[in-house]
C-alpha cells in the first residue's frame, strides 16, 4: 500500500505465491496493482512493483507473472519494466505477462 503524507491511500499492490503446471517457470503472481489516476506517471507504480519483487525475493520466490487484459493501457507499464508477454498454447495473447528474474526487476525499481 502507498499513502501520501496525510495518510490518504494512493494505491496498492498484492503478490501471492503461484504454483501451476501451465506456467511452471513462475513461482509468484502479481495479483493486483492499482494507483489513483491522479497519481499515475510519477514513478509510484515502479516503486510498488519493486516492493513486491523484493518481498518475493526475501521469500525465496525469484519469478512472477500476472494475468491481465490484452487491451489494458497499463500493459505499456509492464513492458517498460521488462515483462515478457505470455502466449496461450494457440499463440494468442490474453494479457498475461511474466518476469523470469525478479532480481533484474528489483534493480530497475527504487526502494519504497
Ligand atoms: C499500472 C500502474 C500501476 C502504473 O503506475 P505508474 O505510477 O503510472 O507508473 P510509473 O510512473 O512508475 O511508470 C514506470 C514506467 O512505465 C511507463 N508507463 C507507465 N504507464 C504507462 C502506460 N500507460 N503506457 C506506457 N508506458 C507506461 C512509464 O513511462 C515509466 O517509465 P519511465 O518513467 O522510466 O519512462 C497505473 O497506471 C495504474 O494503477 N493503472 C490502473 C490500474 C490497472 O490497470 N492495474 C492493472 C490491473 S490490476
Amino acid at each position: 500500500m502507498i499513502e501520501d503524507a496525510r495518510g490518504e491511500q494512493l494505491g496498492f499492490a498484492k503478490g501471492q505465491p503461484y504454483a501451476h503446471p501451465d506456467q511452471p517457470e513462475y513461482d509468484g503472481e502479481l495479483n493486483k496493482i492499482y494507483l489513483l489516476r491522479a497519481h499515475h506517471r510519477r514513478g509510484l507504480g515502479r516503486m510498488l512493483l519493486g516492493h513486491v519483487a523484493r518481498r518475493f525475493l526475501a521469500q525465496g520466490i525469484g519469478s512472477m507473472l500476472l494475468f491481465g487484459d490484452a487491451q489494458n493501457p497499463s500493459n505499456g507499464f509492464y513492458e517498460a519494466l521488462g515483462a515478457v508477454r505470455l502466449y496461450a498454447a494457440n499463440g494468442e495473447f490474453h494479457g498475461g505477462y511474466g518476469w523470469r528474474d525478479l532480481k533484474k526487476l528489483a534493480a530497475m525499481c527504487p526502494e519504497a
